[in-house]
């Protein structure tokens, strides 16, 4: 099955992405490619060295639209281009940004249609620095990119790495994945969540059994990971505890790993304070050996007697800290079932006191753990229960977002 990759963030989102002469321009062509298929609006300006790289056809290639460069300016439409590609924009990318932009765009200078655009500006501005070690590590470059910070422009990079001339340093152009991270932090800013507090939970515990042996479960943190990205989409402010994971994490999450429940419930009970939402995706092991041997067990030592007790209900004592101070104002659970869905989550909606459950079938291959689809049912404290179609966890955790945010208004 083919996943949609539209990005309810970036629909109809009109974003500028100028490309300076650097070898890492080809870079820019995935990324106006990515941009454009979560649905954003992507108009490519080309300065005359990045023409020495790449083609403006590239990237009318993969964005659909025609890509700028400074001979429009001396054109006929060259009124409407000089301010008016900035007026309607939401976002200004210059990426990869050269030693030399960086140092026109830092002190006000509009020789080309990027640097212009960049003055014109009035939207959030995102720049992401590619050039040698040396150039980067000048004093003039490093006081030009805090006078940009300064005025509030996030700099995005450059990395560590291998850079073309063959030196190894600090210079690298981000990789397009994780810029395309920054941007979605950049363009949900403002969202309907901004300035609250979420955490979310993700992924599965561990419970070691002794030095190299555990319990575990075959979560892999897809669905919490998705929810983590779209809370960031909407402005709040992430916190994404999670527990065994292979997956990376969203850019501007903060990220508390761990192992066990025991782990995990202090995490939560630690931060949940001051916090509006907690969605509680991990799936958190029930039972934990109670001795955990320091070496590892010897077959030789013949089949171990592995005595377990049940670990806390995290979301239990989540429930009795909200009854006693109020936070979090809101908990949304959700239940693993193999039968009887409706009438067991609500059974853990009414238990552990949660505004909404997400309950899905965990007996169906296609929804539950590992794979990248679920099909969810959602149950309110209301009593409204909400059956969902079979939908990527991306998908999910956006309908879910929608609710959370209703639910929010209903509290206010
Ligand atoms: N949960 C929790 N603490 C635990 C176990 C689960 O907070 N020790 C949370 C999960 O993160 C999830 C919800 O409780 O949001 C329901 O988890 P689930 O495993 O479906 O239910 P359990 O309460 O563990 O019951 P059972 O396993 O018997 O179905």
């Amino acid at each position: 099955m083919t996943l949609p990759q539209t990005i309810p963030l970036f629909k109809g989102r009109r974003i500028l992405l100028g490309i300076t002469g650097s070898i890492a321009a080809y870079k820019a062509a995935d990324l106006a490619s990515k941009l454009t298929q979560a649905g954003a609006q992507v108009e490519v300006l080309l300065s005359e060295a990045a023409q020495k790289f790449i083609s403006p056809l590239t990237f009318q290639s993969v964005t659909g639209r025609r890509a700028y460069t400074d001979k429009d300016l001396w054109s006929t439409e060259a009124h409407i281009l000089h301010v008016g590609l900035a007026e309607y924009a939401d976002l200004l990318i210059i990426a990869p940004a050269t030693a030399n932009t960086l140092a026109k765009i830092a002190h006000g200078q509009a020789d080309s249609l990027i640097t212009i655009t960049a003055l014109a500006a009035k939207c959030p501005m995102l720049v992401a620095p590619a050039m040698d070690a040396n150039m980067f590590e000048q004093p003039v470059t490093q006081s030009n990119i805090e006078t940009l910070i300064g005025r509030g422009v996030a700099i995005v990079g450059p990395v560590e790495g291998r850079m073309a001339s063959g030196q190894i340093g600090l210079g690298r152009f981000i990789e397009p994945d994780e810029l395309l991270g920054h941007i979605r932090l950049a363009l949900g800013r403002h969202g309907p969540l901004e300035g609250l507090r979420v955490i979310v939970t993700a992924a599965g515990t561990q419970e070691p059994i002794d030095s190299v042996r555990s319990i575990a479960n075959s979560s892999s943190g897809k669905q919490g990971y998705a929810l983590a990205q779209a809370a960031i989409d909407r402005g709040a402010e992430v916190t994404l505890i999670s527990g065994v994971s292979h997956l990376s994490p969203p850019i501007g999450a903060e990220v508390i790993s761990l192992r066990t429940a025991a782990e995990m419930q202090q995490a939560v009970l630690e931060h949940v304070e001051k916090t509006d939402v907690l969605l509680m995706a991990a799936a958190v092991a029930d039972f934990r050996p109670i001795k955990v041997h320091v070496e590892k067990l010897k077959k030789s030592k013949g089949i171990p007697d592995i005595k377990l007790e049940p670990t806390e209900d995290i979301l239990g004592l989540v429930a009795q800290k909200q009854e006693a101070n109020g936070w979090p104002r809101l908990s949304v659970g959700f239940a693993a079932e193999s039968e009887n869905l409706v009438d067991n989550a609500r059974a853990k909606l009414e238990e552990k006191n949660l505004s909404l459950i997400v309950a899905n079938d965990i007996s169906l291959p296609d929804a539950g753990f590992e794979v990248d689809t679920n099909r969810v049912t959602l149950i309110d404290s209301e009593g409204g229960v909400q059956e969902l179609p079979l939908m990527s966890k991306v998908e999910v955790s956006e309908v879910v977002l929608q609710r959370v945010i209703q639910l929010l208004e209903t509290l206010e």
